[in-house]
């Protein structure tokens, strides 16, 4: 018996050595040590031994238990320590190496000054309205009394489709579309892109953008026209800037001007931005004709309204001190992500 203990021994020792899975140290443990297994069979046939022997041989197979089954644990650990030292080596992150910058989108400078501006008209109670890009020269010209063979018209170098169908030159026709359907008081705003057919130079693009408002109420007068104007004008440009209106024509609104900001850059002392004058033009705008609230169908002995129209790109141009108009539609990422 004794010998067999030592052989066994030997075996499983060696075997567990071999073993490099956790699944072949079960399989040992059940052969070896388990209810039917090799150690146990021999521990039964304790009884056969004389009185003597008995206490020597159980010590002994103690011993040899208990061997296998610290060799067991020990080998046990040591192929768990080596699978988590593989999987760490697998998973090493080297933390030194340089990050991937995730491209962030950005708003075109068009976008974010658009979006200001609509803010300050917002805060004094306009709505935005729109309307279509592809106009009837009745809304373009016609009904903001501009007949046909009307003279302003050559002012504004139109893209026709055919003879009734246009790409709109100004935002105006939006004043009509929207007195068509809506009851005064009106008050909004109308942003969208207007097409010219300029030739392509620093200052003129085919494609701009204009940003129309239109009020219509009861006792609407010039004093409203210029106080919403330096409110918009200050909180665009700063409460310093001042604003100043030049008499001018436009077919639809009698009496027409032209609204000047101080310059945002000298603040009026006069630059190359503004050409040393000190003053930075930045819309037009007028008291509605009354023939153009009728073709709106609203009655001009009862409403009066004012309007007024800017040129969104070259406001741009200015706050960001971009000099060429053809930048802000090239779509160059090394010039967008400069804002
Ligand atoms: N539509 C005019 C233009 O394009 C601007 C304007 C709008 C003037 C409204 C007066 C009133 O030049």
């Amino acid at each position: 018996m004794r010998d067999k203990l030592h052989i066994i021994r030997e075996e499983v020792l060696d075997r567990i050595e071999k073993a490099d899975h956790a699944n072949d140290l079960e399989e040992i443990r059940v052969k070896y040590l388990g209810k039917k297994g090799e150690l146990t069979k021999i521990l039964r046939g304790m009884g056969k031994l004389s009185p003597e022997e008995r206490p020597v041989m159980g010590q002994l197979a103690n011993e040899v238990r208990q061997a296998i089954e610290s060799a067991l644990s020990a080998k046990v650990k040591d192929i768990e320590e080596r699978a988590m030292a593989i999987k760490l080596e697998e998973e090493t992150i080297d933390v030194t190496l340089p990050g991937e910058r995730p491209l962030l989108g950005k708003l075109h400078p068009l976008t974010t000054v658009l979006n200001q501006i609509t803010e300050i008209f917002f805060g004094m109670g306009f709505d935005v309205a729109e309307g279509p890009e592809v106009e009837l020269d009745y809304y373009n010209f016609e009904a903001l009394n501009m007949p046909k063979n009307h003279p302003a018209r050559d002012t504004q170098d139109t893209f026709y489709i055919n003879e009734n169908i246009l790409l709109r030159t100004h935002t105006s026709p939006t004043q009509i579309r929207t007195m068509e359907k809506q009851e005064p008081p009106i008050k909004i705003l109308v942003p969208g892109r207007v097409y010219r057919s300029d030739a392509v130079d620093a200052t003129h693009s085919p494609i701009f953008h204009q940003i129309e408002g239109l009020v219509v109420d009861k006792n609407i007068t010039m004093g409203d026209l210029k106080g919403v104007l330096d409110v918009f004008a200050k909180r665009m440009f700063g409460d310093k800037t001042r604003t100043r209106f030049r008499p001018h024509h436009f077919p639809f609104t009698e009496p027409s001007a032209e609204m000047d900001v101080s310059c945002v850059t000298c603040e009026g002392r006069g630059c190359r931005i503004c050409s040393n004058t000190g003053w930075i033009e930045i819309l037009g705008a007028g008291m509605v004709h009354p023939r153009v609230l009728e073709y709106g169908k609203i009655d001009p002995s009862e409403y009066t309204g004012f309007a007024f129209g800017m040129g969104l790109d070259r406001i741009v141009n200015q706050i960001f001190g971009i000099d060429d108009i053809r930048l802000l539609y090239e779509n160059d990422i090394r010039f967008l992500n400069q804002f």
